[in-house]
């Protein structure tokens, strides 16, 4: 029964609208509203423990590592540890600086890719200190972690990750409320996270109803050989992830930016043959993200936003609308257009959308 299509055309659909109940999975037992903060029990860290880590890096690769990255950014935000994400096949090449005060987080739906798992067995040669955040219980790297966070996301059988993705980012949202409330972070401010956590599975859900006004936008777009994928801040790891997705299943060359670094290269290739896609959260750096698009806008090139802020009318060709949790939270929603954006536009050009050319669901042989 777990593999039934449940009506749906292929996997990717059914699993990106899979994402409600995998984040009520995710979430379920690990909300701790009386004390405000999260319960990572499997993490098998005490308070002292968790105070005395200093930073927090994520491996993974593929999408995982976009999901560390958004990872890197709430601890950053909420727990004002330094924390990175780093390509786990690159790390475990590296010859890395292995440090006993930092908290490495494995970050891998499949637990068996083997870049991530060389990475976790060189880390521990080392003295590092490295949990898991895994969906497959059993896996390898689940095994040879002993300890860390099951993402509970049910099977993902279509190659492009979705709900485990966002499974990842909710999870590392925990985390990070959990280093906050050990550290600065205050009551008041865990129990608006708690409770913007508590209502993220219906936002994502209403954050879904959209689809078919998405697929109407991809029609428009998905003939464009280039896409820019813009955002700053809290947007630049959705936008990356936003890319790598279009990328996978549509085989739209689509490359991400930091919506700041347009000027310093990239504005070069825009023209009205480029559309880009701009990721605007509702945060201090709205009006930064509205001369993005004006910039964008003065070279002719068509401008797809995804936005919960109120965005002057006529101000992009596509406006593509989020609900809005809690700011720090809201990273995660505005990935989801995203995701089916992509699917539309590959659906669009006729692809094989749970089995892309030349890509695995997992790399586990070198
Ligand atoms: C492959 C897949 C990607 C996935 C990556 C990491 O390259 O095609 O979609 O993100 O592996 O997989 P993992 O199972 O470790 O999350």
């Amino acid at each position: 029964a777990d593999y039934d299509l449940d009506g749906h055309p292929d996997f990717l659909s059914k699993e990106i609208h899979e994402q409600p109940s995998a984040l009520r999975r995710v979430l379920a037992g690990r909300l701790d509203g009386r004390f405000a903060t999260s319960r990572l029990d499997g993490l098998h860290l005490d308070p002292r423990e968790l105070r005395g880590i200093r930073r927090v890096t994520f491996l993974g690769c593929g999408s995982a590592h976009y999901a560390g990255q958004m990872g890197a950014a709430l601890v950053e935000e909420l727990a004002r540890v330094p924390a990175d994400a780093e390509q786990a096949s690159e790390f475990r090449y590296r010859n890395p600086l292995v440090d006993p005060d930092t908290l490495y987080v494995a970050v891998s739906q499949s637990g068996e890719t083997i870049d991530t798992l060389a990475a976790v067995e060189e880390l521990q040669r080392k003295g590092g200190r490295v949990v898991g955040c895994v969906n497959v219980i059993g896996s390898a790297i689940a095994r040879q972690c002993g300890a860390g966070m099951f993402l509970h996301a049910g099977p993902e059988v279509s190659v492009a990750s979705t709900k485990a993705f966002s499974s990842m980012t909710t999870s590392f949202a925990l985390l990070a409320l959990l280093l906050g409330r050990v550290r600065d972070l205050s009551a008041a401010h865990g129990t608006r996270l708690v409770d913007g956590l508590r209502r993220l599975p219906d936002a994502v859900d209403e954050a879904l109803a959209a689809s078919d006004e998405i697929a109407a936008v991809a029609q428009k777009y998905a003939g464009a050989r280039s896409m820019f994928f813009l955002g700053r801040v809290r947007g630049s790891a959705v936008a990356r992830e936003g890319a790598q997705k279009l990328k996978e299943i549509s085989y739209v060359h689509a490359e991400a930016y930091a919506a700041s670094e347009l000027k310093h290269g990239p504005l070069a290739l825009v023209d009205a043959t480029m559309p880009c896609v701009i990721v605007v959260p509702d945060d201090e750096l709205v009006a930064k993200n509205i001369s993005t698009i004006e910039q964008v806008k003065a070279r002719g090139g068509p401008v797809i936003a995804v936005t919960n802020a109120d965005l002057p009318d006529g101000l992009a060709d596509a406006v593509i609308r989020v609900p809005s949790v809690e700011p720090e939270l809201d990273p995660i929603l505005l990935g989801v257009p995203l995701q089916l954006f992509a699917y539309h536009c590959a659906a669009a050009l006729g692809r094989d959308i749970d089995k892309p050319r030349n890509l695995a669901k997992s790399v586990t042989v070198e």
